[in-house]
C-alpha cells in the first residue's frame, strides 16, 4: 500500500483523550527501543512521523496515527526498559489495561521482536496477554540486517517457538533499514482491517 496521508491525530494517556474516528485501529509493542516508531515510519514511508531513538522509552504516551483516512496506527510505550521507577511501571501497566481491554476500535495488534536473540520473558507475557483479549497479533521479527541471511530462518523459527505463537496469526522478517518484509507486512495488515 502506498501511503500519502500519514498524521499524528492526538498523543493521549487516558481514555477521555483517544479520538473519536470509527476507523480501524492496530496497536504497536514490544520491547522499548525495539524499532515499534521505525515499523511505522517504514511503512509510510516517512522518516519521521512517529519520533524513534536511540534512547530507549522515547514513545512515552499513546499516539494515534491517521493512515489516508483507512486506518489508525497506535503507537504504544515500551516495555522492559530497566530505568524505570516503580510508579512509572504501574501507570504503564494501566494504560496498556485500560486501552487493550476497552477500545472497541481495536482489530489486532503488531508485535515488534528483535529476531537476533530469543523473545525475552517479558516478550512471551505480552503475547500471552494480547491473546487474552482475543486479538489477532502479527508478529514482526524486526532488525533482519543484523542477523546474517543463512541464520535467518532459524532465527524466524525461534522466535515462533519460544513465543508459542497460534497458527492463525502470522510472522513477517523484517527490517526498517533495508525496508525488507514491507509489502508482505502490508499484506499480513490488510486482514485486521
Ligand atoms: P521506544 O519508543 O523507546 O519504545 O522505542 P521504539 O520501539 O519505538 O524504537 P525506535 O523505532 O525508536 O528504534 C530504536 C533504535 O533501533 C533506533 O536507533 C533505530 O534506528 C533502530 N532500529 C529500528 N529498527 C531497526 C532495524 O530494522 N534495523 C536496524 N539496524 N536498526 C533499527
Ligand atoms: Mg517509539
Amino acid at each position: 500500500m502506498k501511503v500519502n496521508e500519514a498524521d499524528l491525530i492526538i498523543s493521549a494517556v487516558k481514555p477521555e483523550q483517544y479520538p473519536k474516528t470509527g476507523l480501524p485501529e492496530i496497536a504497536l509493542a514490544g520491547r522499548s527501543n525495539v524499532g515499534k516508531s521505525s515499523f511505522i515510519n517504514t511503512l509510510v514511508t516517512r522518516k519521521n512521523l512517529a519520533r524513534t531513538s536511540g534512547k530507549p522509552g522515547k514513545t512515552q504516551t499513546l499516539n494515534f496515527y491517521n493512515i489516508e483516512e483507512r486506518f489508525v496506527f497506535v503507537d504504544v510505550p515500551g516495555y522492559g526498559y530497566a530505568k524505570v521507577s516503580k510508579s512509572e511501571r504501574a501507570a504503564w501497566g494501566e494504560m496498556m489495561e485500560t486501552y487493550f481491554s476497552n477500545r472497541e476500535n481495536l482489530q489486532g495488534v503488531v508485535l515488534i521482536i528483535d529476531v537476533r536473540h530469543a523473545p525475552s520473558k517479558e516478550d512471551v507475557q505480552m503475547y500471552a496477554y494480547l491473546k487474552h483479549f482475543e486479538l489477532p497479533i502479527l508478529v514482526i521479527a524486526t532488525k533482519a540486517d543484523k542477523v546474517s541471511k543463512n541464520k535467518r530462518p532459524r532465527h524466524v523459527k525461534q522466535v515462533k517457538e519460544t513465543l508459542g505463537m497460534e497458527k492463525t496469526d502470522d510472522i513477517v522478517l523484517f527490517s526498517a533499514e533495508t525496508g525488507q518484509g514491507k509489502e508482505d507486512s502490508w499484506k499480513a495488515l490488510q486482514k485486521f482491517m
